[in-house]
Order: structure tokens, then C-alpha cells, then sequence
């Protein structure tokens, strides 16, 4: 099963209006209709609304609700309603409440509230769930089952500590195998008992985090455990939905690259994959083209929803900056660009109170149609609807695979040394910018994911490595690919314990190099890396981490230029089969990585059409049937002209390009040209 079936692709977002009067919702549809809005997310908070007591259940509102929507025609995404718990739930049940990392058991209130282990919630939870679809699922508009809402955050209460012991039993089956993958024969931690152990907790001496200690093995697998912990309740729910509802699509909405939840782990139990872009600010293109693709290579390459956007504000944040005009329906199309087979806002109509009154909405308090935010929500859902199904299903045709792994971005987060300044997203996201100026068409994939279609592979801060990884990457180089990655990789195997061998571990006869040593220093410490040969030759600048690299047998392509290292190899290319295996030893900054990402590209003559056009995206999809859709993104305020590559027609005009004409895009412009047979 994979995507809801809908005739283009789906406009509309999150709607609660069970939060007013029932007079204002014939005016809500009218809007909806002036925007095109064809679906609404239902329910998502809807708990304390349809079960008011533990035994009564009360549908009469949400009926209502589905039964409007409905009869104007739109397609309903429903929720189960259980992101959130309702009070006398937590009365009659305190276990639900969660217990935080101090050890504090918390109170009602809020969302991301319940514990993912109480029997209690997932009982009651899994029933909501039935009942919802149960009364639901054939209800015609209904297209989609979202179930619950951005998990996240964790849980470290005593039936957490339970089922925290469970799941280590079924990990490791034996004590002596535990003992051994925690190694914890360092400082006395040797277990004799299950119950000796206990979740990780700030009422330790080491602690180091909001979530994690110097007791790195329990740390790790705790990250494990409550990410599969959340995924069990999810499965519960999708379960229950599956005893009424046998074909619709179920999801949940995801959060790009959030720690907590390893997503490559829940992925195969979603049938396709759904998430809130929520940039951290309006400088974030290349960051949000990196999300999409990791969120598109959670399935493998099928589409996903964009659940959630915000079409002006968002309200949680200190200072909440308004979208320009022009940028809402830019990052709109970006997601589209990047796999996007669904454009949603939260939220429709603004809350009148509670903490997100001020949030975004389509329709704002006033109810007006002549606001900015309106028109141009109202103009996007026109232009989706000119676009037609056209993109619907498309791929993208990427030979570049980016690894990204949460067991490494733990690893080497929750690692005493050698540095708390060398963060794993910033590791990957100076590496993905490369590519993204590039114009290179990407995926974002798991390290299990199948390597052999890619003549590309970067892995950034490749900290752990697992099964047979190495030797997948050794394949792709020996057939003639290249392969990348950087300081602290393969420096750990999947319990975290370091390689008796040489650094890079694994990676180390792919790389043609040996690490010996490493210096971490502050960020104002700067040892200039010279890259190139001959006449070439330029100093960037390289912070933070420096490797001290012996090549055993690899070229030297960057040098160290300070230090008493001065002269020794910084950046390295092996030849091994008939591909490379590149080894970037510092943390360059971008203008250093950018040369070794082209470096690399240009072997494989995969530079985008325009690699040298600052801030003007270009992202391929191919639809089913064939058609070669370019998606052309001007992420500057200033206009932009370039010359067409190959002719073609722009769906958002209907003008057509010849190939050698100029395009113009106006800031914040996107061109999407079916390209010619
Ligand atoms: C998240 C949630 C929504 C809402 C928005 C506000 O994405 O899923 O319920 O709170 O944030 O930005
Ligand atoms: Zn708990």
C-alpha cells in the first residue's frame, strides 16, 4: 500500500473546528472553496472531545464535522485523535503522565504527554483508534488515517524502566551478552540482574544532556528504546485501523531531522511517509531541500505529504518572523520539487485562544478573504489545481546517495571526546550544501539502503558502522563510483565500541589511509587546509576536529598548513577498484568542502544545470509515464535569468522554452518545465 489516491495533488491542512461555533463553519467552507482547499486534517486533538469519560464515547460533533467536509466535496485525512490525552484520563490513571530525565513525574497538561509504556494509554489509545476508524472507514472522504501527532520526546518512568528491560532481553537475550555490548566491565557496571538496571537519569553523577550520561552503552540503547517504544504505539494504532479499514493509507506526521525518533526505523510500518516543515529561519533552502530528501528516502523514493507548513507565523518561538511575500509559495514548490504529493498548512483556521492564537492561519481571526496570507494561499491552491495530477507519483532520479544514520548522530553526540563542539547536522548539512549548489539530484538514504544504483556516495560524520556497510561501499567504489566521508567515521561498530584497528575501522582499505592521532580545538583556532595542485593551489580554512592522517597509499589532496602537523595530509582520494574513496580528515569550511564535493561530482559529469547560479535550486522528477518534469526555484529576492537547457513547456505560464532561450525567474520565482520527449 503507499499514497492516498487523489486526482491532483492535495491543498488544504489542519482544521479544529470543534474549537467554535457551528455558524462559522459554512464560512470557513466558502473560504476554502475561493482557495481551493480540497483537504482537511481532522481530529488530531479531538480525544477529550469524542471520549469525555472512560466509558462513553461521543461522536456526535466529529460526526458533523466529516459529514460537512464531505458533502463540499473535500477528502478528509482523519486522526485518531490521541496526540494528546484528556485530564481525567491522568486523574483516573497517573501512570499516564510521563517522568522526565530528573526523574520528575509530570502533571496533566500539554501534549507529548503520555507514556509510551503504560498499559493503561496503549489500551486505551489502541481503542480510540478502532473506534475512529470503525465509525469512519467508510465514509467516503475520508482518503487517509493520520495517527497520532509528531511523536517525540521520551519518557523515564518505572514502566518505561520495564519495558526498557524487555526490550534489552530481546536484544541481547543473556546478561553476559549485554554486559559485553556495554561493556560494562568499565567503572563496576557489570549486571547480575535485570532489575539492576535502570534508565539513564540526571540523578546520576555524569550526566551530560537532556538526555543522555556518560554511561554511553545504556544511553544509546535507551535512544533506541523509546524511539521503538513510540513506534509500538503507533503499530498498535495502525492495527486497530486495520481491523475496519483494510486499503487506506496510514501515517504520521514526521519532523525531518528530529534526534529523538530514529525515522528509518519507523518508516517501513507507515505506508507512506508524512512531515511539518517548520525552517528555523528564512535563510534555510538548503536545509529544507535536505529534509524533503531524507523524507522522500524514508520509503525508498515514493512521495510524501508535506502534513504540515505554516502560511505566514509560527507562534512557539521567541521571535516568530513572517514568511515574505512570495516565500510561502516558493517552499511550497520546493516540497513539490523534492517529492512532495501533498501541500498542507497547519492550520486553516487560527485557534481563538490557547497558545497558538497567533499562530499562522489561513483564515485569521477576522475571517477575511482580503488578506495578504489568504490571496496567496488562495493563488497557490489555483496554480495547484492548473497543475493537475501531473506530478503525482513522480521520482527522482538521483545517482548522489547522502547517508544519514540516527545510531551515528547518537553515537557521536552522546561521546565524551573527542569533541561536543562537532555536531552531526552540521557535519551533514555543510556536505549536502555543497550538493545542493551543485544542482545535484539527491537522496537521502539509510545506511541500509541499497547503494548499487548511485554512482555517488557521501557519508558525513559516518561515526558507526554496521553489518556490512563497508563492504556495500567498498562495492560502489570498486565498480567505478566514488565514495566520501569524513573525520570520526568508522570509528565505532553498533554498540559503540571502537574498532581494534586502525581509523578509519572498516573504511580504512577503501580509504587508503590511517588516522594515528586527532586534535579538537575551539572554534577560533583555524589551521589552513591548501587544496589543489600546481597553480591551482588555495588555503581554505579547516576548525574544530583535524585528524592527523598516514596515507597508505592514497594521494594527498589538501594539507594541513599550520601546527606541528604542517604538511600532512588533511584530504586524501583513493583509487581502489575501478572508483575512489575520498577521506576529508577537518572540519573544512564550505568553499573546502564545496571543492571536494565538485571534485567529486565532475569525475561523473553530475553537476546540475546551473551549479554556478548562486541560490537558484534546479530538482528533476520523472512521472510515471515518463514526463521529465524541472523544477527551476530562485531563492533570491532578486530576479534571475538563465538559459534553458532543453525546451520544454512551464506548467505555472504555459510558455514554452526553447532550449538556448532565456528564463526569467522573479524573486522567489520557480519555473516548472515538462520537458520535451
Ligand atoms: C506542529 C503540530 C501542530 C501545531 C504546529 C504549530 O507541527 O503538529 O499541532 O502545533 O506545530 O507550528
Ligand atoms: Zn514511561
Amino acid at each position: 500500500m503507499s499514497l492516498p489516491r487523489t486526482a491532483k495533488v492535495p491543498f488544504g491542512g489542519d482544521y479544529n473546528p470543534e474549537q467554535w461555533p457551528e455558524d462559522v463553519w459554512k464560512q470557513d467552507h466558502r473560504l476554502f472553496d475561493a482557495a481551493r482547499i480540497d483537504l482537511v486534517t481532522v481530529g488530531v486533538f479531538d480525544w477529550a472531545l469524542i471520549q469525555p469519560a472512560e466509558d462513553v464515547y461521543d461522536f456526535s460533533l466529529l460526526d458533523r464535522i466529516i459529514e460537512r467536509a464531505g458533502t463540499q466535496g473535500r477528502g478528509i485525512c482523519l486522526a485518531t485523535g490521541t496526540a494528546a490525552h484528556p485530564p481525567w484520563l491522568a486523574k483516573a490513571y497517573p501512570e499516564v503522565t510521563r517522568t522526565d530525565f530528573e526523574g520528575r513525574r509530570h502533571r496533566f497538561g500539554q501534549r507529548h504527554n503520555s507514556c509510551p509504556s503504560s498499559p493503561v494509554f496503549r489500551r486505551l489509545s489502541t481503542e480510540l483508534a478502532r473506534r475512529v476508524a470503525g465509525r469512519y472507514a467508510d465514509a467516503p472522504a475520508v482518503v487517509a488515517w493520520h495517527v497520532g501527532n509528531e511523536y517525540g520526546g521520551a519518557c523515564y518512568c518505572e514502566l518505561c524502566a520495564a519495558g526498557f528491560r524487555d526490550w534489552l532481553r530481546r536484544r541481547y537475550g543473556t546478561l553476559d551478552a549485554l554486559n559485553a555490548a556495554w561493556y560494562t566491565s568499565f567503572w563496576s557496571h557489570t549486571f547480575s540482574d535485570w532489575e539492576q538496571i535502570e534508565p539513564p537519569s540526571a540523578l546520576t553523577e555524569h550526566w551530560r544532556g537532556p538526555d543522555h550520561t556518560a554511561f554511553q552503552g545504556i544511553t544509546l540503547d535507551y535512544l533506541r528504546f523509546s524511539s521503538d517504544a513510540m513506534l509500538t504505539n503507533f503499530r498498535d494504532e495502525k492495527a486497530a485501523i486495520r481491523e475496519s479499514s483494510p486499503d487506506l493509507p496510514v501515517t504520521t506526521n514526521f519532523m525531518g531531522m528530529y534526534r529523538p525518533i530514529d525515522y528509518h526505523r519507523w518508516a517501513p510500518h507507515l505506508d507512506f511517509a508524512s512531515w511539518d516543515n517548520y525552517p528555523p529561519d528564512d535563510g534555510s533552502a538548503a536545509r529544507m531541500a535536505l529534509t524533503h530528501d531524507l523524507m522522500r528516502g524514508l520509503k525508498d523514493g515514493q512521495p510524501f505529504w508535506l502534513m504540515e507548513q505554516t502560511p505566514s507565523v509560527t507562534a512557539c518561538r521567541d521571535v516568530n518572523p513572517l514568511k515574505r511575500p512570495g516565500l510561502m509559495r516558493l517552499w511550497s514548490w520546493q516540497a513539490v520539487a523534492h517529492g512532495a504529493d501533498a501541500v498542507l498548512f497547519f492550520q486553516l483556521r487560527a485557534s481563538r485562544g490557547a497558545s497558538e492564537k497567533y499562530h499562522g492561519a489561513v483564515i485569521g481571526h477576522a475571517g477575511r478573504a482580503d488578506t495578504r496570507v489568504f490571496r496567496e494561499v488562495a493563488e497557490l491552491g489555483a496554480e495547484l489545481e492548473r497543475f493537475g495530477p501531473v506530478s503525482l507519483g513522480a521520482r527522482t532520479p538521483a545517482r548522489v546517495a547522502m547517508l544519514f544514520d540516527w545510531d551515528s548522530w547518537w553515537a557521536l553526540e552522546i561521546s565524551d571526546g573527542p569533541s561536543r563542539l562537532v555536531r552531526y547536522q552540521q557535519v551533514v548539512l555543510a556536505y549536502h550544501r555543497a550538493l545542493w549548489e551543485a544542482g545535484v539530484d539527491l537522496d537521502v538514504v539509510a545506511v541500509a539502503a541499497d547503494l548499487s544504483g548511485y554512482d555517488v556516495v557521501v557519508a558525513p560524520a559516518l561515526h558507526m558502522l554496521k553489518g556490512d556497510l563497508p563492504e556495500r561501499l567498498e562495492a560502489v567504489a570498486a565498480r567505478g563510483g566514488s565514495v566520501l566521508t569524513t573525520y570520526l567515521s568508522g570509528r565505532v561498530d553498533e554498540n559503540d565500541q571502537a574498532f581494534l584497528m586502525d581509523v578509519p575501522g572498516p573504511l580504512g582499505q577503501l580509504m587508503g589511509i590511517r588516522v594515528d592521532e586527532w586534535d579538537a580545538r575551539g572554534p577560533e583556532v583555524v589551521n589552513p587546509v591548501r587544496l589543489g595542485a600546481g597553480a591551482d593551489r588555495f588555503d581554505v580554512e579547516a576548525r574544530l576536529l583535524f585528524e592527523l592522517v598516514i596515507p597508505q597509499g592514497a594521494e594527498v589532496l589538501g594539507t594541513y598548513q599550520a601546527d606541528f602537523y604542517a604538511g600532512t595530509a588533511a584530504v586524501t582520494r583513493n583509487s581502489f577498484g575501478h572508483g575512489h574513496g575520498w577521506y576529508v580528515a577537518a572540519g573544512l569550511d564550505q568553499v573546502g568542502v564545496s571543492w571536494v564535493v565538485r571534485q567529486v561530482l565532475a569525475r561523473h559529469d553530475l553537476l546540475g544545470p546551473y551549479p554556478d547560479v548562486p541560490e537558484l535550486e534546479s530538482a528533476l522528477r520523472i512521472a510515471p509515464d515518463g514526463t521529465r518534469l524541472l523544477f527551476l526555484l530562485n531563492h533570491r529576492v532578486e530576479p534571475v535569468e538563465v538559459t534553458a537547457r532543453t525546451g520544454g513547456v512551464d506548467l505555472l505560464t504555459g510558455d514554452r522554452a526553447e532550449t538556448g532561450q532565456s528564463l526569467r525567474l522573479p524573486a522567489y520565482g520557480v519555473v516548472v518545465l515538462r520537458e520535451d520527449r
